[in-house]
């Protein structure tokens, strides 16, 4: 055995911070605090504990205090005492911490459903981890000394630079470095816009779509901002309906989760509300990258930097676990975006950010949306087909870009469907989770299907469940909100 480790092990005990107070003595409060110890996992099993003498010097009290305690955890069955390798905690006693994760760990949510089904995660077993790798290794060569220190809260120039010219080239994006910051994604973006109970660079009532992530609605309630939902129809947000609000929240490329872009009249429209109103558009372009049989939808935010915010991240392209994710704001909101990220950047890995700067300059993130674009349209084409196939009264929508598809239900029939789902093991989310309490726009039955979170090898087994739990045909299907006879 490696003898540094050896003597590290041994030395382990000598740093243990055990706490004597309470009643019955020393002995008694150095038997309870390392019982804690044990039970709490901060003394872990096999842990070898100090010699009488260390400990009795390092708590200050007197050899015969420690062995008498040794003795009696020994005796309780917290230690074990043997000649030659001294006093160890006992392999049963087992510690809280443990437990606990065992439990978490058993726990439905992180075993996870047989077919996952749900929108939202990109294909994990897709990410590019040799790729990626590389990035992150010739980053990490090239980089000077100063990336190991405290970050700057805007973010490395060098990834603002790569968004720059990426976001200009695929996405119709018009910055420049000075006007992107790097955050952990779309919700701590928005955290960043309206701060915690107000404070933030942006203030309420915000107009947000009818249909939406419940997600980002909570994180605005605890912010204190008041969302006011639009309707959504077959061009999308009714933003004709704005009014007096401050700003407005859309995901024009890809409405979330109904499907379609939003009509073109109606993203000039929005910008020239914006400017006749002193508001500001949040652009959230979600998805954008992932468009099959229709040309690419351009960011709105191309058609007046100064009263859009456009909002992305890597989270459906490359994985939400790289927690990156970027701001192109109007100069005006600069500053204060910046005051309210701090001093130093404290969410945002600065190494991570030069890898993905690298993996976007070297055209590695290209590739990889383009082989995905072809994944995800396969898997797209699949499940129409399986669905025109075993249930061709469900009327499928939403389908010409993004990671997910609209499933119109018979009225009446999504909760038990969602429900018959769930029991066979299908993972997936009814409309009516995503609508906004508040709203009065009509309701249509729906399921919200993820095509893009099963491995290669699982989705034919999960579309086939799916089709499986579908209610049978019973009369005329019902239209999602905001979808076209034409599948958009
Ligand atoms: C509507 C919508 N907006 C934004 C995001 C991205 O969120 P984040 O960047 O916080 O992971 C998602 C999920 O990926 C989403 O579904």
């Amino acid at each position: 055995m490696d003898e540094s480790w050896v003597n590290s092990a041994e030395r382990i005990g000598a740093d243990l911070h055990l706490e004597l107070s309470g009643p019955g003595g020393r002995r008694a409060a150095l038997i309870r605090a390392l019982r804690e110890a044990v039970r709490d996992g901060r003394l872990t099993p096999g842990t070898r504990l100090p010699a009488y003498r260390s400990l009795a010097a390092d708590l200050g009290v007197a050899r015969n205090t420690v062995a008498d305690a040794y003795a009696e955890l020994v005796a309780e069955g917290w230690l074990t005492a043997r000649q030659g390798s001294g006093t160890r905690v006992a392999e049963r006693a087992k510690p809280l911490r443990p437990a606990v994760e065992a439990r978490r760990r058993a726990s439905p949510r992180a075993r996870g459903p047989r077919h996952d089904l749900r929108q939202g995660t990109p294909d994990a077993s897709a990410f590019p981890r040799a790729e990626w790798l590389t990035s992150y290794r010739r980053a990490l060569q090239q980089a000077p000394n100063e990336v190991f220190g405290p970050g700057d809260p805007a973010g490395r120039v060098e990834l603002r630079e790569a968004l720059t010219e990426y976001l200009a080239r695929a996405r119709g994006v018009r910055t420049e470095p000075g006007r992107i910051v790097v955050c952990s994604g779309f919700a701590h973006a928005l955290r960043l816009l309206f701060g915690q109970g107000g404070g933030g660079a942006l203030s309420g009532p915000l107009a947000v779509e009818a249909y939406g992530l419940g997600f980002h609605r909570e994180l605005l309630d605890t912010a204190e901002v008041r969302t006011v939902p639009l309707p959504l129809d077959e061009r999308g947000a009714r933003t004709d309906l704005l009014g007096r609000e401050r700003a407005v929240l859309l995901t024009p490329a890809h409405q979330f989760p109904t499907g379609g872009p939003l009509d073109p009249a109606r993203r000039a429209a929005v910008v020239g509300w914006a400017r006749a109103r002193g508001a500001v558009i949040l652009e959230d372009d979600y998805d954008g990258e992932f468009r099959y049989d229709r040309k690419p939808v351009g960011a709105v935010q191309g058609l007046d930097p100064e009263r859009v915010i456009y909002l992305g991240s890597v989270s459906k392209s490359l994985s939400p676990a790289l927690r990156l994710g970027w701001m192109v704001l109007p100069e005006r909101y600069v500053d204060g975006v910046l005051a309210a990220k701090g001093e130093r950047e404290a969410w945002a890995s600065v190494p991570d950010q030069l890898a993905l700067a690298d993996f976007l300059s070297r055209g590695s993130y290209d590739r990889h949306v383009r082989r995905m674009r072809q994944r995800y349209r396969a898997r797209r084409d699949r499940l129409v087909a399986a669905l025109a196939t075993h249930a061709p009264h469900v009327r499928v929508t939403g389908v010409a870009a993004g990671l997910h598809a609209v499933l119109g239900l018979p009225p009446g029939t999504e909760r038990s469907t969602v429900k018959a789902a769930a029991w066979q093991g299908v993972a997936l989310d009814g409309l009516a989770e995503f609508r906004h309490p508040a709203t009065d726009m009509a309701a249509h039955d729906g399921l919200v299907v993820g095509y893009a979170t099963p491995s290669e090898h699982a989705y034919g087994a999960a579309v086939e469940a799916l089709c499986g739990i579908l209610p049978p045909d019973d009369g005329p299907p019902d239209d999602a909100p905001g979808s076209t006879r034409t599948g958009t």
